[in-house]
């Protein structure tokens, strides 16, 4: 790896640092009624069907839970793991039936007791190669056998309009909070550099919070044999629009 790439990765710390936009995540990321109209729907295609009515499911970087809730509500035993411990405070406010770890998802060790396990929005962080296959590996591990891992993770190929833009924004406002996400890419490395800056009311004073996360989009065939690496043998993937222009994968683990 060059000495360049090296200094754009230290850019932003790894896991990403939610810690001071925690509110702000949860005051405007991936919300209910986004969840009910855009994720459950598609769960609806590719999980439902394949698992039990009380199937346990594993959420990796469950955020602030909004997703658990939401299966929870549907009769599923949820779990949810993150590594951020202001977002797992309000994950375990919106869903408080649900299990709640905090840990690392690149180093997570549980026992094979998940009928599912789903992860929406989160290896977009994931910035190498080695970091991905040992989050395949340990979803292996933790799923049953005939176990489903569904995900979704941006790919290169996928990522052609948003590439040649180079740039876009998002900006989310309400009475006491404001969120800004500016999106770079740098072609070189095929990373996302996000500046993030948040505003909140707390106590009739605004406050301030700035961080800069990584997002790293990942080639179709780096994915496909990490998961053939650990193990997984059926694997299919379906372009996901509705979840942020992601392509979502479905694996079965068949010994
Ligand atoms: C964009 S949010 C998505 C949250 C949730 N899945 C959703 O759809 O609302 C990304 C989440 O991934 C988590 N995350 C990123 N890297 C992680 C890692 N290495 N281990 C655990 N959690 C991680 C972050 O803390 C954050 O909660």
């Amino acid at each position: 790896m060059s000495l360049a790439t090296n200094s754009f990765i230290s850019l932003a710390s790894n896991p990403p640092n939610y810690e001071s936009v925690a509110r702000l995540q949860n005051e405007f990321k991936n919300r209910d009624e986004f969840i009910v109209d855009g994720v459950i729907p598609f769960l609806e295609q590719i999980l439902f069907p394949y698992i039990s009515k009380e199937a346990h499911i594993l959420d990796l970087g469950c955020g602030c839970g909004h997703l658990v809730q939401q299966l929870h509500l549907k009769g599923y035993q949820m779990t949810g793991i993150d590594a951020s411990k202001g977002l797992l405070g309000y994950a375990q406010t919106n869903a408080p039936d649900s299990e709640f770890i905090f840990g690392d998802i690149r180093n997570f060790e549980l026992p094979p007791t998940f009928n599912a396990i789903i992860s929406i929005d989160v290896l977009l962080f994931i910035l190498n190669n080695e970091d991905l296959t040992a989050i395949f590996k340990n979803v292996y591990a933790a799923l049953q056998d005939n176990g489903l891992f569904v995900f979704s993770i941006p790919l290169i190929e996928l990522m052609d309009k948003q590439t040649q833009e180079g740039s876009f924004n998002h900006i989310y406002v309400n009475d006491e909070c404001a969120f800004i996400e500016l999106f770079n890419y740098n072609s070189e490395k095929k990373m996302w550099k996000i500046e993030v800056t948040g505003f909140e009311l707390v106590e009739k004073t605004w406050k301030r919070s700035d961080t800069t996360w990584l997002r790293k989009d990942h080639l179709f065939t780096d994915v496909q044999s990490a998961l053939e690496n650990v193990g997984f043998t059926e694997i299919s993937h379906v372009d996901a629009g509705g979840l942020g222009g992601s392509a979502c994968f479905v694996c079965w683990k068949h010994i």
